[in-house]
């Protein structure tokens, strides 16, 4: 019996088995009811998912593919305990009719084709961030997520992690007041190699071109722009930036750093500094009507800053459960595990993703024009 008919007949959905979300080995498990996932792109993150997929009883990985040999045969040795079939393109892999959920973590300019051949294919699909490079590639998306049913999440997995699920409900209970003014600085080296053969200059390097990775405030900002919209609660009315190249200057063409204001509805401003060329330094501070919240996300502290009172210091979770310093990734796992089996909407459903990639278009569309955006110019 097909495994999909033996569910249904079981009167378990599609994947609706009770089981508890990654812990333990459930008593109700089996391999004919594992959720099977295929994995498109298997390079450096979705190493790190592989890993997080791993501590998940409920999961197997059944399908790995990426176009660079190398890039496979290393996530397949990685699961070489349960060994999945190869691919080298993902057409192949999506005949199958044995999965339920792809993952797809290829660079930026290759989600939107995956992602809309693996919805229209009847899977669920867990999708890298950024969503897309444009918003016609997110709007896209939506519209076939919606035509499907199928649950589209978009990997924003820091809004999932304890530290920020603790400052979002922080400033949900108003213990600082409405945010007025918020910056989110980080500073760092740059975090990737850029390979000198111009043979695989496309494959290796494509996070240095505008083309194929929408540019840095996209492929790296938009965890951060997502954080203000989630964190401030009401949309960006314009935005400016200022940025270019000071170091990198090997030929590629995105920025290494830049520095963003962002007016939000509330008369709440948003200011976001990044270098990619840097000794490390972080910063996330949130001042609201009635105090301010000091945030460092590597310690895990969260100082409320209240005047006339002594400073309440509260730390949280910050550790990334062996994915590379990506805190939430784990906890974005078990959310997205919920979602499909209740048929819940995800918290990084992908007007969020597509959102976020608005506020990056904005803000290199400032930088290159050399003038305040307002959003109305960016498509909606
Ligand atoms: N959420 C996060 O914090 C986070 C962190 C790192 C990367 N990412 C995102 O994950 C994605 C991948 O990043 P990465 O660092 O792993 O890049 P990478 O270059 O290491 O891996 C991408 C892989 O996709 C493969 N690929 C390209 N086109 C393909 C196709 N048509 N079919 C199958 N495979 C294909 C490449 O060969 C490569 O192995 C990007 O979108 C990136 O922005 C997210």
């Amino acid at each position: 019996m097909e495994r999909r008919e033996f569910m249904k007949q079981a009167g378990l959905g599609a994947l609706g088995v009770a089981l508890t979300v990654g812990q333990g080995i459930a008593a109700e498990e089996t391999s004919a009811t594992k959720i099977r996932w295929g994995l498109v792109g298997t390079g450096k993150r979705c190493r790190q998912h592989i890993k997080v997929l791993q501590r998940f009883p409920e999961y197997r990985i059944v399908a790995l593919c990426d176009i660079q040999k190398a890039r496979l045969d290393h996530a397949m040795e990685m699961c070489k305990a349960d060994p999945p079939t190869g691919y080298a393109d993902y057409r192949d892999l999506l005949k199958r009719d044995d999965l339920d959920v792809i993952l797809v973590a290829t660079p930026n300019y290759v989600h939107r084709e995956v992602v809309v051949s693996a919805l229209k294919s009847d899977r669920h699909v867990l999708t890298e961030k950024p969503m897309g490079i444009s918003v016609e590639e997110c709007n896209q998306m939506i519209q076939t997520a919606e035509g499907t049913g199928k649950i589209l999440q978009v990997g924003l997995q820091l809004r999932y992690a304890p530290f920020y699920q603790k400052v979002h409900s922080l400033l949900r209970e108003g213990i600082i007041g409405k945010p007025k003014f918020v910056w989110f600085n980080e500073f760092r080296g740059d975090w990737a190699k850029q390979s000198a053969d111009p043979k695989i200059d496309d494959k290796i390097n494509w996070r240095f071109k505008q083309k194929l990775s929408g540019g840095t405030l996209l492929e790296k900002s938009c965890h951060y722009f997502d954080l203000f919209r989630w964190m401030i609660g009401t949309e960006p009315i314009r935005v400016c930036g200022m940025g270019g190249i000071n170091f990198y200057t090997n030929g590629r063409d995105t920025l290494d750093h830049a520095s963003v204001v962002i007016e939000f509805d509330g008369d709440c401003k948003a200011t976001h500094g990044l270098s990619m060329y840097s000794p490390h330094g972080q910063g996330f501070f949130i001042i609201g009507e009635k105090g301010a919240l000091d945030l460092n996300w590597e310690t895990g502290d969260i100082v409320v800053k209240r005047e006339g009172k002594k400073d309440e210091i509260m730390r949280a979770d910050v550790s990334n459960k062996d994915t590379g310093g990506h805190i939430g990734t784990f906890e974005m796992h078990q959310s997205f595990l919920d979602c499909i089996r209740t048929g819940k909407p995800p918290l990084t459903d992908p007007v969020a993703g597509k959102e976020s990639i608005r506020l990056g278009l904005a803000a290199e569309k400032s930088i290159r024009e050399n003038r305040w955006v307002d959003m109305t110019e960016i498509p909606a």
